[in-house]
């Protein structure tokens, strides 16, 4: 295996830095669009992808972006690939390959991400267009009952051929077995399931032959169920996680990049700070990969009109800034107030079925 591959997944959680999710599919953004009366076509698509990636200063704490296959494609509005725009400002550019959750056979409730078929030819293709880094989402359903053992196995299998296939084809795999926030069910029971579906995911890895240096973890957090009655505390969220991943997650790993699951922007900034500042070894870089809680502001303030792009573009410097003084631990409310907080009301909506 190629050295570089370790030294790209290490630049992706290098100290301060993270990962902007912008790779939402077309129905989820148009969701999202919609719900602020957006309209959806490829050029305003185009337009809030360009948006996010030429925010002004939101390059130093930005490592990579996560693009969607239609924006890979595109160019921006003076013409420059985006792929181009993003490695001139000193950005990886990264790839969603999966092709979504479908219902799982046997269980139909709960979900398995499909889209191995071919997945080597579009690696290639992706490879060739400029592509750093890749993401496959495995998404994991928590009830009473689920998740079962097909679930976990089918997904954690499926997570480490498509890792294989990256690291075969030069590109660095971001690994990224979600369990859902969806439910009542207490962070006792999200630790539980967490645990289960990290060790298998890392047995599967094992098993295929996965270089555990050239990639990176993006899990979910410990958290309770977004139903949930239970109060559960920004530190007791950072211990339980913290003591979630040490007991999973082998030291070899470069880094851990968290989602935010739909978390409110501001608490799943609180909550990458205090895994970041609570006791204990952390063999690991912990940063973020966050998809709504780094776009949320910049997109309620954008709402698809020219004259707020600027503001727009404030909005996700602001949130980045804050995310990586939280990768580092360093993250104040002083730091969060620099801007005002009615900017930073949330969208609703969550990913669907991407
Ligand atoms: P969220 O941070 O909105 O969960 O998105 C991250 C992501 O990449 C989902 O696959």
């Amino acid at each position: 295996m190629n050295s570089d591959l370790r030294a790209t997944a290490r630049e992706l959680v290098s100290p301060g830095k993270g990962i902007l999710a912008a790779d939402e599919t077309v129905p989820t953004l148009t969701k999202r669009f919609d719900a602020l009366g957006i309209s959806s076509t490829p050029s305003s698509r185009r337009d809030y992808r360009e948006l996010l990636i030429t925010a002004p200063g939101a390059a130093e704490f930005l490592s990579g972006v996560i693009m969607y296959d239609e924006t890979i494609r595109q160019q921006s509005a003076d013409g420059t690939p985006l792929v181009r725009v993003c490695r001139s400002a000193g950005i990886l550019p990264g790839i969603k390959v999966d092709l979504g959750a479908k219902p799982l056979a046997g269980s139909p409730a709960e979900k398995v991400t499909e889209g191995l078929d071919g997945l080597r030819e579009r690696l290639k293709e992706y490879r060739e267009m400029g592509a750093a880094f890749a993401k496959w989402r495995a998404v994991i359903t928590v009830s009473d009952v689920f998740p079962t053992n097909a679930c976990i196995a089918a997904n954690a299998h499926a997570l480490a051929r498509y890792a294989a296939l990256c690291q075969e084809q030069d590109i660095v795999p971001i690994v990224e077995p979600e369990v859902l926030m969806d439910g009542k069910h207490t962070i006792e029971r999200c630790e539980e399931v967490t645990g289960r579906v990290l060790q298998a995911v890392f047995a599967a890895l094992f098993e295929q032959g996965v270089s555990l240096e050239a990639m990176v973890l993006k899990p979910n957090m410990v958290v309770a169920g977004a139903a949930s009655p239970q109060e559960t505390s920004v530190e007791e969220v950072a211990t339980t996680t913290l003591h979630c991943l040490r007991q999973h997650v082998p030291p070899a790993v470069p880094g851990i990049a968290f989602l935010s699951g739909g978390q409110h922007d501001v608490l799943a900034t609180r909550h990458l700070n205090a895994i970041n500042r609570a006791d204990g070894p952390k063999p690991w870089a912990l940063t973020f990969s966050y998809g709504r809680a780094l776009q949320d502001a910049a997109l309620t303030t954008w709402r698809g009109k020219p004259e707020n792009v600027s503001a727009a573009k404030q909005q996700l410097y602001h949130r980045v800034r804050c995310n990586s003084l939280a990768a580092q631990g360093s993250y104040t409310q002083a730091e969060e107030e620099k801007v005002h907080a009615e900017a930073l009301a949330g969208v609703a909506g969550g990913w669907d079925d991407d």
